[in-house]
């Protein structure tokens, strides 16, 4: 079975019950297998939820978290995978397998499918797939595609509206911050092509307004992607629901260190009341090998040493370029209501990203040295999606 719908549709919820009801049947000593994007992620999508839904049922049941996997009477187990994890499937005997989320597996789909399909054979197995669609040109689709043709599969399709379970404000929600297409492909789970601009939404019109003039009683956000000639520094500001991207530092032949003193001295005067905060590319926490310290420990120095004040709002992996690309495009233009940002005709280089950067595949390209200032930018809005949802009462791991 495949299932393609959209988000919170109860993808997840389909697939616990089905394992559950093929467990009801399943063979002594033999295995059912979930399989999401990650082991961590797997494990917070479904392991709780399954342990309740055992012990509600009153099966004998042990869960075994060092082992990835509840085990049941007669031998009978259920394993709680991450699709990297999948070499560990070989040699075992699978009577039903799900694979939740597939579009996001960072395994490739060919790879996991080769490594699980014969484990079915001996006892005559199934499987079942899920996921919210990603684009024409994916693995999903290229699945999807041969499933719809094949009788032995069946495919089904919903829309996250059809669930009953979830507010409908939930999903008028999302329209801020999606654009049309994300949009339709995530809560309508429609197969969307991606070609051309990888910043499709942005027009000069309507995203480049004057708006250098920093507010010194409002937060000032620094954001920030590294290693690069020239070096990139973005400041922004939110004011009610838009980010203005006030000044961009594009300096040739420069670095970090120097680029932030230059910031520091242009706001010396503010910075007992100025309160800053740090965003951008998570790789720059890493230590640098020749002299064992991390971009962001320049950057938190020079800002000590001229007394500034920041909050430091780095998260401990970068968000999938895919998703970080998606909520730019969605918060250029949303479905709904105007654009929520807002970028100053200063910008140059942030400018060019956004209007003329390609897509190599489903990422944006990195040809000409193009989109160091634009992902600087996806990261901030990245980060602010993520406290927008916080903020409306659903956890999402960042
Ligand atoms: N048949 C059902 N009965 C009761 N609640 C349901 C049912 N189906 C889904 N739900 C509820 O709807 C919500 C979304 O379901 P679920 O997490 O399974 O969706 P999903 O498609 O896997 O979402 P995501 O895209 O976030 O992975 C959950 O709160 C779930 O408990
Ligand atoms: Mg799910």
């Amino acid at each position: 079975m495949y299932l393609v719908c959209g988000r919170r549709g109860g993808k997840t919820f389909t697939l616990l019950e089905r394992m559950l009801a093929k467990a009801s049947k399943q063979p002594p000593r033999s295995d059912i297998y979930y399989i999401g994007p990650t082991n961590s992620q797997s494990k917070e999508l479904i392991w709780d939820a399954m342990e309740a839904r055992l012990y509600e049922m009153d099966w004998w049941y042990r869960p075994m978290v060092s082992k990835s996997r509840f085990e049941l009477s007669d031998g009978r187990k259920i394993y709680v995978i991450g699709a990297e994890k999948i070499s560990r499937i070989r040699g075992h005997k699978v009577w039903h397998m799900c694979l939740d989320e597939l579009a996001y597996f960072g395994t490739s789909f060919i790879d996991v499918w080769r490594a699980a399909r014969p484990t079915l054979t001996d006892l005559r197995g199934s499987a079942d797939l899920a996921t919210t669609p990603d684009g024409k040109g994916s693995q999903a689709y290229d699945v999807w595609l041969q499933s719809i043709e094949k009788p032995e599969w069946q495919t089904y399709s919903w829309r996250t509206l059809d669930n009953p379970w979830i507010d409908p404000k939930e999903i008028e929600d999302a329209k801020h911050e999606l654009d049309e297409y994300s949009f339709r492909q995530e809560y309508e789970a429609t197969w969307e092509l991606y070609e051309g601009l990888a910043y499709y939404n942005m027009d000069e019109n309507k995203n480049l307004s004057n708006c250098s003039a920093i507010d010194y009683n409002l937060p000032l956000t620094m954001n920030f992607d590294f290693n690069v000639n020239p070096t990139t520094l973005l400041l922004s500001q939110l004011v009610k629901d838009v980010v203005y991207f006030r000044k961009e530092y594009s300096e040739a032949n420069s670095s970090t260190d120097a680029t932030v003193r230059h910031f520091c001295e242009e706001h010396r005067d503010n910075a007992p009341k100025l309160e800053l905060e740090i965003r951008g590319d998570a790789a720059g926490k890493a230590r640098s090998s020749n002299t064992g310290r991390s971009d962001y420990q320049y950057v938190e120095e020079a800002l000590r040493a001229h007394g500034f004040k920041y909050k430091y709002q780095v998260p401990s992996k970068n968000p999938p370029i895919i998703d970080r690309v998606k909520y730019v495009n969605g918060w250029l233009k949303p479905m709904k209501g105007d654009p929520r940002i807002i970028v100053d005709p200063s910008c140059k280089d942030l400018i060019r990203d956004l209007t003329s950067q390609g897509l190599d595949g489903r990422v944006p390209s990195k040809k000409n040295n193009l989109g160091h200032k634009a992902d600087a930018l996806g990261y901030n809005i990245y980060w602010e999606h993520i406290i927008g949802n916080r903020q409306s009462q659903r956890t999402i791991e960042i």
